[in-house]
């Protein structure tokens, strides 16, 4: 499978979004990945619904925004708005998580589901039929830069085994965290085929050959 590549602006130069986003478009990526956190579901903050907008009227890239808040529903439909093309919620913040997917899809956006990494994928595997994606979180959530968490390698590999059991063999698996070109095509090989890659990208200068390292 071809993978998506999703440069995460958690590493952009906040001072120049629009520039950055821009650029990364210039320089091959599939989707920007958006980083929306709340300081209560994960220590930190990042931004809301009035970036994604901007963003918006910035690129033509499809917009993936990862929502890392409590009580998701409140916001869905203003980041759908703002011009979210899709839009993940993570499980551990949705005990009405059927709800909270059709609400997406109401609102015009790709449904799609992130797990953390302590997070079993029993608890998604009832509403696989109900996702475009699921988005596999391989460090703990909050920060970019971390280390990837090496058991995301199996939990993709199984995912991508429940998938095809449910019939699902469209299902897009996202990975997040701590990806670089050394772990990128055994991650494509367990069955992900959309990678997120914050650090990585941002860290070099050379934008084109950063994301063009990671389709291997
Ligand atoms: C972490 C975010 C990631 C982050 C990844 O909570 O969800 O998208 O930007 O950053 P890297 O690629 O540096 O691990
Ligand atoms: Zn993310």
């Amino acid at each position: 499978m071809k993978p998506l590549i999703a440069p995460s602006l958690l590493s952009a130069d906040f001072g120049r979004l629009a520039d950055e986003v821009a650029a990364i478009e210039r320089a091959g990526a599939d989707l920007a990945h958006l980083d929306v956190m709340d300081g209560r579901f994960v220590p930190n903050i990042t931004f809301g619904p009035a970036i994604v907008a901007a963003m918006r009227r910035a690129t033509a890239l499809p917009l993936d925004v990862h929502l890392m808040i409590v009580e998701p529903e409140r916001h869905i439909d203003a980041f759908a708005e703002a011009g979210a093309h899709r839009i993940s919620v993570h499980v551990e913040t949705c005990p009405h998580l059927h709800r909270t997917l059709q609400q997406i899809a109401r609102a015009g956006a790709m449904p799609a589901v992130a797990i953390n990494p302590s997070t079993s994928l029993h608890m998604v595997e009832e509403i696989l039929g109900d996702v475009g994606m699921v988005l596999v979180m391989s460090v703990n959530p909050g920060f970019g830069g971390q280390k990837f968490i090496p058991g995301a390698l199996d939990k993709i590999r199984r995912l991508r085994a429940l998938g095809d059991t449910h019939g699902h063999r469209a299902l897009d698996i996202e990975v997040d965290g701590g990806v670089s070109d050394q772990n990128a095509r055994a991650l494509i090989e367990a069955g992900a085929n959309v990678l997120v890659a914050g650090s990585y990208v941002f860290g070099q200068s050379d934008y084109a050959a950063a994301i063009a390292s990671l389709r291997v």
